[in-house]
């Protein structure tokens, strides 16, 4: 155990933040997270902080409290001496509002960096960012990790015979091309067109996918408007099974109902957003290890 290094779970995912210190080989740090009558989040840190490596693990999935807990915790760490913070942030919410492309809006992730900045974290590792350039929001480290590291070894498993990659947007073009290479095999591209968030108004297929066992690569399932739509579109377009890799499970709203509705042989997400639901078509796959390798190496 090294004393100098101290692990603390925010509440949004108490799950896999005991998995990464397991991983990471010593248990989470003592502290509580008391609230006032009202809701207001009061957390205390029950571990000596002087001059100690600090890790907060909280996935910023809504309720916006979530993000507030990191704050307060990151804070009362900065406060207390800590030599060095590293925020773990599995899921990053906000990142979809990541520039400015109507009149009016936030640039909501970077309004996020700043506050952790300012709350007082000198490192950040997250895992498969909406968009990479969300990083160049943050004046210190980021540690990008990338979800390939877990779905590349299970699909590989898979042994599928005819696999075609599929980008369900124009936006994962890139995230699917990866595979693509990595596997050395086809892509297509399924070209999404919103009315607003989480509305489709179309969507069609660029590429053929009869007979293919068609994954489609994803970074967020939220209402499950996109994906579903997507596996529809390629069932339609003959394909012979359609699998979703995600890494970041939202699912709000129907969205399970849905997914188990729609035509999909496997749905595989990761533990960065916590699930009640076990069902055999949905497979998660812990990223623990990961985020435990990416600590040791920023304190060694
Ligand atoms: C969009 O750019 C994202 O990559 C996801 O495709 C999107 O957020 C999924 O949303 P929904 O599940 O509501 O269609």
């Amino acid at each position: 155990m090294n004393k100098n290094v101290k692990i603390f779970s925010g509440n949004a995912t108490p799950n896999l933040a005991t998995s990464i210190a397991q991983s990471f080989g010593q248990p989470l740090s003592r502290q509580q997270i008391r609230h006032f009558s009202d809701g207001e989040i009061s957390p205390k840190l029950q571990e000596s902080m002087y001059g100690t490596h600090a890790f907060f693990v909280q996935s910023t999935l809504a309720p916006s409290d979530h993000l507030m807990t990191l704050l307060l915790m990151i804070d009362a760490a900065k406060s207390a001496g800590a030599a060095k913070i590293t925020a773990i942030v599995p899921y990053f919410g906000y990142a979809r509002q990541d520039r400015k492309d109507q009149p009016g809006v936030s640039i909501a992730a970077k309004l996020k960096a700043q506050l952790l900045m300012t709350a007082g974290i000198d490192h950040l590792i997250t895992l498969d960012l909406h968009s990479p350039q969300i990083q160049g929001f943050f004046d210190c480290p980021v540690e990008h990790l990338e979800g390939t590291r877990v779905f590349q070894p299970y699909l590989t498993q898979l042994q599928l015979k005819n696999l075609v990659f599929a980008a369900p947007d124009i936006g994962s073009v890139q995230k699917a091309r990866t595979y693509a290479q990595y596997f050395q095999a086809p892509m297509v591209v399924c070209e999404k067109q919103r009315s607003a968030a989480n509305q489709i108004k179309t969507m069609q297929l660029i590429g053929h996918v009869r007979g293919a066992d068609v994954v489609l690569i994803d970074d967020i399932i939220d209402t499950g408007g996109t994906i579903c739509k997507a596996a529809a579109l390629l069932k339609a377009q003959g394909a012979r099974s359609v699998r979703v890799c995600c890494t970041h499970p939202v699912f709000s709203q129907n969205a399970i109902k849905n997914l188990l509705q729609a035509t999909f042989d496997e749905i595989i997400v990761t533990d960065t957003i916590p699930q009640a639901i076990q069902h055999p078509k949905i497979k998660i796959l812990t990223v623990a290890h990961i985020f435990a390798q990416a600590m040791h190496q920023s304190i060694s």
